[in-house]
């Protein structure tokens, strides 16, 4: 059997991710991928919990990042490794990146914290490809307010999202070949359309 992809979705809230993952998921099923969805905080019963805990509860900033990557150990153990051996296409809306830039960026936690801990969890599973949805911190905040109540990380002000912004914008300057960095500040039309020229780009024989 062929080995899986795993792909991750980032960027700030409001960016628009989540309305791109069902469309990258049509676009690898179109071409015979066996597409599984999964998100994080969460994806398993235990780091769901985790999840609503991290989401609502009030609590400190390293606390907040050891939550998430204890969710993510779960969530790589019983979800994603097994799925990438099954061959299957992994769509992960976030994964460790959007902790270097919320808990690394917004909450201004050392990499010298991060870093070990990140490879501790991760033994090695890493996304392939993530896309980066990117915006100014306004424009997604603008694009928030239309949307449902925010949770406690999305009720940050706009600098902790410009930090969490340029958090995200030093990992890609440190993974250019990982990270492809979508325009998010256009229609949905146009930035579907510029995620399927990353796709087309990553996968020409797919
Ligand atoms: P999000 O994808 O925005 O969920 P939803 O669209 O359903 O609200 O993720 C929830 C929040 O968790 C978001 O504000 C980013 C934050 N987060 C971190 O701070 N660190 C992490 O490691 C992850 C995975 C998410």
């Amino acid at each position: 059997m062929s080995p899986g992809r795993f792909i991750s979705f980032e960027g700030i809230d409001g960016a628009g991710k989540s309305t791109h993952i069902q469309a990258v998921a049509d676009w690898f099923r179109a071409r015979g991928a066996d597409v599984q969805l999964s998100r994080e905080p969460g994806g398993t019963p235990l780091a769901e919990t985790l999840r609503d805990i991290v989401l609502h509860q009030p609590m400190g900033s390293l606390t907040e990042l050891l939550l998430m990557f204890a969710g993510r150990r779960d969530h790589i153990e019983t979800v994603i490794r097994p799925a990438l051996a099954a061959g299957k296409t992994l769509l992960c809306d976030r994964f460790t990146d959007a902790s270097f830039a919320y808990q690394g960026g917004g909450r201004g936690l050392p990499l010298s914290v991060l870093e070990p801990l990140a490879d501790w969890v991760q033994e090695g599973t890493e996304p392939e490809l993530t896309l980066w949805f990117d915006l100014p911190a306004e424009q997604a905040a603008a694009r928030r307010a239309s949307a449902r109540e925010a949770d406690r990380i999305e009720q940050q002000d706009l600098d902790f999202f410009e930090r969490v912004r340029a958090g995200y914008a030093a990992r890609a300057a440190q993974a250019p070949q990982r990270i492809a960095r979508i325009d998010a500040s256009g229609t949905v039309e146009q930035v579907g359309a510029a995620v399927r020229a990353v796709l087309a780009g990553r996968y020409p024989t797919c």
